[in-house]
């Protein structure tokens, strides 16, 4: 399958990049951000005509949470008109379109302490969640063949790109450096890691089950849960402190509680995301932060 993945330097375009490109039943044209603008509807046509897909792998998004709630023209131009831009040349051109979105879409019901399916109601409580909402919308009411991802806390080798490090290098770092670390337990999520969820993908795409999925590692945790994971695995004896949310000033309220259900997965029988324990030294080892 001629597939091209936008997005390809991005922390999570960049392993669904190496693995798809070992799998013999794609084809792959990775595309960066100067090869290609979603927002720009001229770009996308010359790529298709070039490259002539039959997928669109999407990671791009306008994804500083913060700086979305100031710039939220540029945060709806990618995450839901740049989406829409995509949805249309697919629509054209026969193209399966697989995009990602994400556990900030839900948030809004303070109460909720239970794992989100696909089909539960969303709530939204940022410019960014709302604009990648929006970005949902437009691919379920426009296409008919796609794959709409939503995931959770990625970390990846590549990193995310406008930010140096992933939260899991940044607490290996922190930790080296010995001083006290305060991490927020109000947050509760489930991480996940991208070489996990570009392998569930590579085998979710070569079916025909279209549709809306959750995709994260499986259980949950807070980000200080987390931290004292990473902690414990480089045996750390730096101070690790879990902190309220309120204890950082960030103009974006952040969901008290995101975790995701792989229910669409499960149900086809193509769930093969592990725990988030499992995932996580999985990545310490290939980082070599394990010895
Ligand atoms: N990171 C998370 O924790 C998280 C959680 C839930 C959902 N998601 C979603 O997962 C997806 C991938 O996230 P990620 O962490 O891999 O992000 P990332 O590392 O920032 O990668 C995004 C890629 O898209 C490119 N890009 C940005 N704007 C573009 C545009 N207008 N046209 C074409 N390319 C563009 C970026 O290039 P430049 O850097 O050169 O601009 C980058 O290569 C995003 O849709 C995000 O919303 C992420």
């Amino acid at each position: 399958m001629k597939t091209i993945v936008i997005g390809a330097n991005g922390q999570l375009g960049s392993d669904i990049v190496k693995i798809f490109s070992k799998d013999s039943f794609y084809k792959v044209f990775p595309l960066n951000h100067p090869d290609i603008d979603i927002a720009k509807p001229d770009s996308i046509n010359s790529a298709v005509e070039k490259f002539q897909p039959q997928m669109i792998i999407s990671t791009a998004a306008y994804h500083r949470v913060d700086e979305c709630e100031t710039h939220p023209q540029e945060s709806f131009g990618v995450n839901a008109f740049g989406v829409r831009n995509l949805c249309l040349v697919c629509q054209k051109n026969n193209i399966t379109l697989t995009h990602f979105s994400t556990d900030y879409v839900f948030g809004s019901d303070k109460k909720r302490n239970a794992p989100y399916l696909e089909q539960d109601a969303p709530g939204p409580q940022s410019i960014y969640a709302i604009s990648k909402l929006a970005g949902e919308y437009f691919i379920r009411y426009l296409l008919k063949r796609y794959f709409l991802v939503r995931t959770s806390g990625l970390y990846g080798s590549a990193g995310p790109a406008g930010r140096a490090v992933n939260f899991v290098d940044n607490m290996v770092k922190k930790a080296q450096e010995g001083k006290e670390v305060k991490v927020v337990n109000d947050q509760i999520l489930t991480p996940t890691y991208t070489v996990d969820l570009a392998n569930n993908l590579k085998e979710l795409l070569k079916t025909k089950e279209y549709g809306l999925y959750h995709i994260t590692s499986e259980g949950q945790c807070s980000w200080y849960e987390f931290a004292s994971e990473i902690f414990k695995l480089i045996k750390s004896s730096t101070a690790l402190l879990p902190v309220p949310t309120s204890t950082f000033y960030s103009p974006v309220e952040r969901p008290g509680y995101s975790v995701l259900d792989n229910a669409h997965l499960k149900k086809i029988g193509l769930n093969l995301m592990r725990p988030w324990q499992d995932a996580l030294h999985r990545y310490m080892r290939e980082k070599n932060y394990l010895r």
